[in-house]
């Protein structure tokens, strides 16, 4: 006769899945769909993302390892306060003499060199929750300047403690993605600042050399490497012929700087999946 099977245990443990905490230009929340499947066969590998920006990506991919990258400093900064478990204990209000009052705050701490520090991070996140568009800019003098955000109201979270458990076999750097300290077997993720004039995420614009420095890098890397970009003709171009495999798709926002009222594409450019 023969036995029943003991059911073997495959199934590998659940990991819980958490909002982005900050809001972010550029993020890639609706790219997750088409990254999954990609990501998937190479779950075991570390996730590497040079521009990590609001982690949309991370999160969704929800990976056990990853090096994670961006040049903001504060934002890098947060992120290292959550892996700690951050406890957001300042006032939080949706109120615009408050609001100044804090981006004055925020502001003194950079002037003084305290700007990777736990209060740095709560005074970030909360002026990115309730200024203009989560906008996160700068003036020549290096002080942070986006407007109240005159927004109806505003969740703000305090207890950052469930990010913790998720972060904790995560890396972040800060700086240049040239400067990432990556090993061969690293999956990337790469999500630049888009090809098209008057990009100002950062102090210094992301040029068209820098397209160039970030697509030679990426076709230097022997492990699997995905790419997002705005799908303009000299992108499409430069990744090609850099031998990368390259799909179109159409993305959630409109080319709206020309009155053309049509959808844009996006660029998904793969190499040794
Ligand atoms: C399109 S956003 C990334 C968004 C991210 N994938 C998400 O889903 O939230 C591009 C990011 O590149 C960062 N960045 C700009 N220049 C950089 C550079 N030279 N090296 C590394 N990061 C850079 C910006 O700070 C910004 O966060």
């Amino acid at each position: 006769m023969q036995r029943a099977e003991t059911p073997v245990e495959t199934a590998e443990p659940v990991r819980p899945t958490l909002p982005p905490p900050l809001k972010w230009a550029g993020g890639k929340r609706w790219l997750l769909p088409h990254l999954r499947p990609l990501w998937q066969p190479h779950r075991h590998r570390r996730l590497a993302e040079p521009f990590c920006g609001g982690l949309a990506v991370a999160l969704g991919l929800n990976p056990e390892r990853a090096l994670l990258n961006d040049i903001n400093p504060h934002a890098i900064n947060f992120y290292r306060q959550l892996k700690a478990g951050l406890k957001v204990s300042i006032r939080m209000v949706n109120d615009s003499d408050h609001y100044y009052d804090s981006r004055t705050e925020f502001n003194r701490l950079i002037a003084d060199n305290r700007a990777a520090t736990k209060k740095a991070a709560a005074l970030f996140y909360y002026l990115n929750r309730t200024g203009y568009n989560g906008l996160c800019r700068f003036n020549s003098r290096g002080e942070f300047n986006v407007p109240f955000g005159r927004y109806k109201t505003i969740n703000y979270t305090r207890d950052f403690s469930a990010y913790r458990g998720i972060l904790s076999e995560w890396a972040f750097s800060c700086g240049d993605f040239e400067s990432m300290a990556l090993s061969p077997e690293d999956f990337i993720y790469a999500d630049p600042p888009y090809d098209v004039q008057f990009t100002q995420y950062a102090k210094e614009n992301f040029r068209w050399e820098d397209q160039v420095r970030l697509a030679e890098w990426l076709a230097r890397h022997p492990g699997p490497v995905v790419a997002s970009n705005q799908a303009t003709e000299k992108i499409l171009e430069l990744y090609r012929e850099l031998g990368f495999e390259i799909d179109t798709l159409p993305a959630p926002r409109m080319i709206s700087c020309t009155g053309d009222r049509s959808k844009a594409l996006e660029m998904l450019a793969t190499r040794n999946l």
